[in-house]
C-alpha cells in the first residue's frame, strides 16, 4: 500500500504549489504532495535510460491502453481516430472557443468554476456567460431558468467541469443529459472537461455519468476531455486528450490548433500509459486516503465554523469553503495573514469564498485546518 503518510519536501524543486509563496503554508493549486504511483515512475526511468528524447507521436501500447481505459472506466467505445492528444486541457478549453466562436459571440458556463474556464472566450474575442450553480435540495446544481434566460444565438459552446472544481459535485445522468439537451435545442458544442473523473470518493454512490455515455444524437456535438494528471499526479509533465466522436466537430477543433501547439513531451506519453494501464491499485489507495481527508476537512470545519458553508464533497482533493453566510468578506486575506495559501474564490467568480487542497498528508491538513479556524475567528 502506498503510503501517502510520508511528507516529501517539495521546496526548492521549482514546484508552482510550494516556491511561488515560500513564505506561506500552501494549500492550493491542484496538485497533490504525494508521489506518483510507482509503475509511473519506472516506466520514465526506462524511458530516461533510452538516453534519447527527440520528437515523440503517441506509441501504439498508449493507443491501445487509452482505448481500453476509456471502456473499462468509462463504458464507452472509442476509436483512435476520434482521441485527440494534448499538451494539457486548458489549450483545448480555448481551441474550443476558436474551433466554434467568432469575436462577438459567447461562451457559457456556470460559476464558481475552475479560474481558466472564466478566461478562454477571450482567446477568441467572445463574450463570457457566467450562470452561477444553484442550491437544490442542499445540492449544487444548474440552473436552467437562469441559463435559458442568458443564451442568445450567439452563445456558440458550453463549458463544463464534470466532476465540478471546486463544488465537488458529480453531476448525475439526469443533469448531465439536461445540459446536452440545452446544448442541442441551442446550438451549442458541449465542452465536458472530465479530468476529475478519476477522484470520485465514493463510485457506487455518484457514479460518473460522462458526455460520452450520452445518446448518439446529443454526443454529436460533444469534446470530452481527460488527463491523468490530477489523478496520477503528474500535471507537470503536460499531457491530456479529448474524444471527439463527430468527424465535423473534430475536424473543425482540429483545425483551430494552427501552429500554436507545442509537440507534446516525449516522457509525458509514457507516463500516461502507465497510469491509466497499471495505476489502478495505487488509485483504489489514493480514493481511500483522500476521503479520510475530506472526512476529516468536513467534520472539523461544520463542527469549528458552524457559520461557514461546505458542500459535500463528491469529489477532487479540493474543498469549497464558502464564508459569506459568516459574513467574512475576504476569508483569502484572514488565511494568508495566519500563513496559509489557499484559492482565492474571486478568481472562481465568487467572493466571500476559498477552496483548499487536501490532496497533502493528514497531518500536514489538520495543522492547516486549525490555522484556519484560528484565523477565521480572528
Ligand atoms: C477542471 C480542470 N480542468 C483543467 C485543469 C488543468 O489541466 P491542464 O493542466 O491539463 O491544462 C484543471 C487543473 O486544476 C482543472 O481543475
Amino acid at each position: 500500500m502506498a503510503n501517502f503518510d510520508d511528507a516529501i519536501t517539495r521546496r526548492a524543486t521549482g514546484s508552482l504549489k510550494w516556491d511561488r509563496r515560500p513564505d506561506l503554508n500552501p494549500l492550493w493549486v491542484a496538485d497533490m504532495d504525494f508521489t506518483s504511483p510507482p509503475a509511473v515512475i519506472e516506466a520514465l526511468q526506462k524511458r530516461l535510460d533510452h538516453g534519447v528524447f527527440g520528437y515523440a507521436i503517441p506509441h501504439p501500447s498508449l493507443i491501445e491502453t487509452l482505448i481500453s481505459y476509456l471502456d473499462r472506466r468509462i463504458g464507452a467505445q472509442v476509436s483512435e481516430e476520434e482521441i485527440i492528444h494534448l499538451g494539457g486541457l486548458v489549450p483545448a478549453l480555448s481551441l474550443g472557443a476558436s474551433a466554434f466562436g467568432s469575436p462577438g459571440d459567447a461562451a457559457m458556463t456556470c460559476t464558481p468554476v475552475y479560474p481558466p474556464f472564466l478566461g478562454v472566450h477571450r482567446d477568441a474575442e467572445m463574450e463570457l456567460q457566467a450562470v452561477d450553480h444553484c442550491l437544490v435540495e442542499d445540492s449544487w446544481s444548474f440552473d436552467w431558468e437562469a441559463m435559458e434566460k442568458t443564451v442568445t444565438a450567439r452563445t456558440k459552446i458550453f463549458i463544463l467541469s464534470n466532476p465540478a472544481n471546486p463544488l465537488g459535485r458529480v453531476f448525475t445522468a439526469a443533469e448531465i443529459t439536461q445540459l446536452a439537451e440545452f446544448c442541442e435545442r441551442h446550438d451549442l458544442i458541449l465542452l465536458s472537461d472530465e479530468i476529475h473523473c478519476d477522484l470520485i470518493l465514493d463510485e457506487k454512490k455518484t457514479p460518473h455519468f460522462s458526455a460520452l455515455n450520452l445518446p448518439e444524437e446529443l454526443r454529436k456535438r460533444t469534446i470530452t476531455l481527460l488527463a491523468p494528471s490530477k489523478t496520477y499526479n503528474i500535471a507537470g509533465l503536460g499531457y491530456a486528450f479529448a474524444v471527439i466522436p463527430d468527424e465535423n466537430v473534430r475536424k473543425r477543433f482540429n483545425s483551430a490548433k494552427g501552429h500554436t501547439l507545442p509537440e507534446i513531451n516525449c516522457l509525458a506519453y509514457y507516463a500516461a500509459e502507465a497510469a491509466y494501464r497499471d495505476g489502478e491499485p495505487w488509485r483504489q489507495d489514493l480514493i481511500a486516503y483522500l476521503t479520510k481527508n475530506r472526512d476529516l476537512l468536513t467534520e472539523t470545519l461544520r463542527k469549528e465554523l458552524p457559520g461557514i458553508a461546505i458542500p459535500e464533497i463528491e469529489a477532487t482533493y479540493l474543498a469549497w469553503i464558502d464564508c459569506r453566510p459568516a459574513g467574512i468578506e475576504s476569508p483569502m486575506q484572514k488565511a494568508e495573514k495566519a500563513g496559509l495559501f489557499l484559492s482565492d474564490g474571486t478568481f472562481f467568480g465568487h467572493r466571500g469564498c476559498v477552496r483548499m487542497n487536501f490532496g497533502t498528508q493528514t497531518a500536514r491538513l489538520q495543522e492547516a485546518l486549525d490555522i484556519f479556524i484560528q484565523a477565521v475567528r480572528s
